[in-house]
């Protein structure tokens, strides 16, 4: 029987201390450029990405010491995501992780340029970091899949979507490629990563894991939509209410919640055909049986 809670604390604090170790590499630490970096990458946060990035390496016998940059370098570009997600012209929140927005306790030119420079300090990171045991064509790939799943094609993509669709009816073909591009991607990014890392050996099992990965990148959001609604502020650290003010295009606003609910466990179930695939071909893959089921049933 795995201990999920404990695993995924010890990954957080295996990737806090990495993190900690970069941050700690640029020069002016006392800026509040830098302070504000800190606040958003290192104050509260599940980790989920960086998780799956160790946990996927796991499978294939890699040490966490293998992965902490790739777990680094995901959660840099998660945490800035979130840092302009909040700012007035996006969703205009206030509150994240039970902490005031790094807009709010920054300023929005702080917070604007914390995320940018955490964008860069991911592929900084990706680029110079000692990686025992992956080759420098691995990392490269690793490199490109990072950009890709950020970018246009990727998470900002779903951003402009999501932000285009305020207020307005979309149909449920366009909300999934909304989710599985803001949110989807960087999931999907963090598994990918994970296989990466571990080379030829990643090979066999890649498609598998990334089925698996775009399941739960898509239940992840819906169960972040259910939580706006049925959460309370206190777990969540976030406004409870918050899309439904703004118009956001969700999926309780689409389905309801018991539709968004059978959505999410049609995901989990869709997650766990893939993991069987993977288990077929010899891999132990019980912690992210548990990953999965706890990404529905989260209440943060
Ligand atoms: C929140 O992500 C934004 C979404 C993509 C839904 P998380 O729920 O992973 O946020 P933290 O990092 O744990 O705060
Ligand atoms: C955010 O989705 C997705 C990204 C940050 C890429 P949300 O806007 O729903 O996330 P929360 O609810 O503010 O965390
Ligand atoms: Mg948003
Ligand atoms: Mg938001
Ligand atoms: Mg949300």
């Amino acid at each position: 029987m795995i201990d999920f809670a404990r695993t995924l604390e010890d990954s957080r604090q295996q990737v806090d201390a990495a993190l900690e170790h970069y941050l700690h590499t640029l020069t002016r630490q006392q800026a509040p450029l830098v302070q504000a970096m800190r606040h958003g990458a290192l104050l509260g946060g599940k980790r989920l990405r960086p998780f799956l990035v160790y946990q996927t390496g796991r499978l294939f016998g890699l040490t966490p010491a293998s992965l902490d940059a790739p777990a680094s370098a995901i959660e840099c570009i998660h945490a800035y995501s979130l840092i302009h997600d909040d700012l007035p012209a996006m969703d205009n929140d206030a509150q994240r992780r039970g902490l005031p927005t790094c807009h709010v306790k920054f300023g929005e030119t702080t917070a604007i340029l914390a995320g940018d420079a955490l964008q860069t300090l991911a592929f900084s990171i990706l680029a110079d970091a000692e990686i025992p045991e992956v080759s420098a064509q691995d990392r490269l790939q690793m490199i490109s899949t990072l950009a890709a799943a950020s970018g246009a094609d990727g998470m900002c993509l779903g951003q402009a979507l999501d932000l285009a669709a305020e207020g307005q009816q979309v149909s449920a073909a366009r909300l999934e490629t909304i989710h599985r591009h803001k949110t989807g991607a960087l999931i999907r990014a963090a598994v990918r990563m994970g296989a990466l890392a571990a080379g030829e050996r990643g090979g066999p099992a890649l498609g598998y894991l990334d089925r698996f990965a775009a399941a739960i990148g898509l239940a992840f959001q819906v169960q972040d939509d259910i939580l706006d609604v049925v959460g309370d502020s206190q777990t969540t650290g976030k406004r409870q209410g918050a899309d439904q003010e703004l118009g956001k295009s969700t999926y309780p606003a689409l389905l309801g919640l018991d539709m968004a609910r059978a959505k999410a466990q049609d995901l989990y179930h869709e997650s766990l055909a893939s993991l069987e695939c993977v288990a077929a071909l010899g891999y132990d893959t019980a912690t992210l049986v548990a990953l999965a089921r706890y990404i529905i049933e989260r209440d943060k």
